[in-house]
């Protein structure tokens, strides 16, 4: 009998079955497909070795912007998709060996509920009975019908990370993170992007003022940008692809379509263990329960689609089984970032969640920062949302803003006043400087 069964073995699961090991409970892994989830195989990962690749490629376009010189870097694309196939499969390693470090089973299989005390291994025709069970099964690409991946010309967001030759003209169907930080990657490697997206904006659940930035950045880079603009259907004539608008046909060498993901809750077996689905995500209450003894975490339960929240929310299950935790999940502050250039974060109340409230919001340039300046990406801006004299939001966009992240997690969490800010230096010179100067206008 385990203590606790987990199936899915992306940065929700495999982080809670290394918390189960080290509290000692009997723990077992289930995952049908590969160790690391989305976020390792086709994921954050993939994405942010690509855009760390082809980072030179921007630099030294705003160098060579400002007039300090010019020069070319000339990537490999054939040792990157090596490089990245390595990297995987060295961390796939170092995951497994952990895990075992810490007496966890790992079954490659689907894990199947049979009731509310045993799962199925359906593969080895095994079933495992558990006291508690954790379901980290993730989402998978949203597919609408006329939308459907052809695998070669019509790809989703994971088959497009093993394309070697670049296109020409991409399409991209949907302006959230997955279509902006690929459409950045194939940019910066020459390909004309044609951005489709049915909303008004780029990144539309983002601050309206951070779409303006991204806006024009992306007019700069010359994306063939079109708003309000919902994809009917897409045919292929000639190996080309025509994607058809409301008025307006668009001829493209591939498309890429990355307009959401959907949660991974069919032939799991949750019509034996009584568990209802919403829109097939998992419903759970501030503990994370979907039931008396079965918890959903990460994607599947629709909160937030974001691994760092699958990881924090898989290790607060196991304290909660493990008797070490007792207080409710919820709320929890749950920061995002936007990769490439320029950077985008996110973290507690946007303007957009205050309507009819009363709030405050001080704001500054990057123009002036003094790293944004040395790398003549001075464009951007960061924002503060304040209630009752204490910061409740902070966002910003911009380059390198990722690397304050945390310290605007952590600012928002405490709900920092203008007194707390003045109680620390902040280095010079830093990204971080302008956030206090945000802080303290
Ligand atoms: P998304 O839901 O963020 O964006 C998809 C976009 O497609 C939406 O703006 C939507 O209006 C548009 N759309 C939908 N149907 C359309 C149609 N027929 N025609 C034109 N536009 C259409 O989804 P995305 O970018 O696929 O990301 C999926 C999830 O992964 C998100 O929850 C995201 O937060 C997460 N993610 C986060 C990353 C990060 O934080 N850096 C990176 C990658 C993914």
């Amino acid at each position: 009998m385990y203590d606790v069964v987990i199936i899915g073995a992306g940065p929700g699961g495999y982080l809670a079955a290394l918390e189960a090991g080290k509290q000692g409970l009997k723990t077992a892994l289930i995952e049908e497909k590969k160790l690391g989830g989305t976020c390792l195989n086709v994921g954050c990962i993939p994405t942010k070795l690509f855009l760390g690749a082809t980072e030179p490629i921007e630099e030294i376009k705003s160098l060579t912007r400002i007039r300090l010189g010019k020069g070319h870097f000339d990537l490999s694309v054939s040792a990157l998709l090596k490089r990245k196939k390595n990297l995987i499969s060295a961390t796939q390693k170092a995951i497994a060996q952990t895990l075992k470090k810490f007496n966890i089973d790992i079954f490659q299989d689907k894990g199947i509920f049979e009731n509310k005390t045993t799962l199925k291994l359906q593969k080895q025709n095994i079933s495992l009975s558990f006291k508690n069970a954790i379901i980290a099964t993730g989402t998978s690409e949203r597919v609408i019908p006329g939308l459907e991946f052809d695998g070669n010309l019509i790809l989703s967001s994971s088959q497009i990370l093993e394309l070697e030759n670049i296109p020409p003209a991409l399409a991209i169907i949907g302006s959230g993170p997955i279509g902006l930080e690929l459409g950045q990657y194939f940019s910066r490697l020459g390909s004309k992007i044609i951005l489709i997206e049915a909303l008004d904006r780029p990144a539309p659940l983002e601050d309206p003022d951070i779409s303006k930035e991204i806006f024009k950045h992306l007019k700069k880079e010359k994306w063939e940008l079109y708003f309000k603009s919902k994809v009917k259907k897409i045919t292929i004539k000639d190996k080309k692809v025509f994607i058809h608008l409301e008025n307006k046909i668009i001829e493209a060498d591939k498309c890429l379509v990355a307009i959401g993901r959907l949660p991974n809750t069919k032939n799991i077996g949750l019509e034996n263990i009584d568990i209802a689905t919403n829109k097939g995500f998992i419903p759970v209450d501030n503990y994370l329960k979907a039931s008396k003894n079965i918890f959903a975490i990460g994607d599947v339960n629709g909160k937030a689609m974001l691994a760092h929240a699958a990881a924090d929310q898989g290790e607060y299950v196991i304290r909660l089984i493990a008797n070490k935790e007792n207080s409710p999940y919820f709320p929890k502050t749950i920061p995002s970032c936007i990769y490439g250039f320029p950077e985008v974060i996110s973290v507690g109340k946007k303007e957009l969640d205050l309507k009819g409230q009363e709030y405050n919001i001080t704001k500054v340039p990057l123009i002036s920062n003094p790293i944004a300046q040395a790398h003549g990406l001075g464009n951007g801006f960061i924002k503060v949302i304040w209630q009752k004299k204490q910061v409740v939001g902070i966002s910003a966009v911009g380059f390198r803003v990722s690397h304050l992240i945390t310290l605007a997690t952590i600012i928002v969490n405490q709900k920092w006043t203008k007194a707390q800010v003045r109680e620390h230096i902040f280095a010079h010179p830093t990204l971080d400087e302008s956030l206090k100067e945000a802080l303290l206008q």
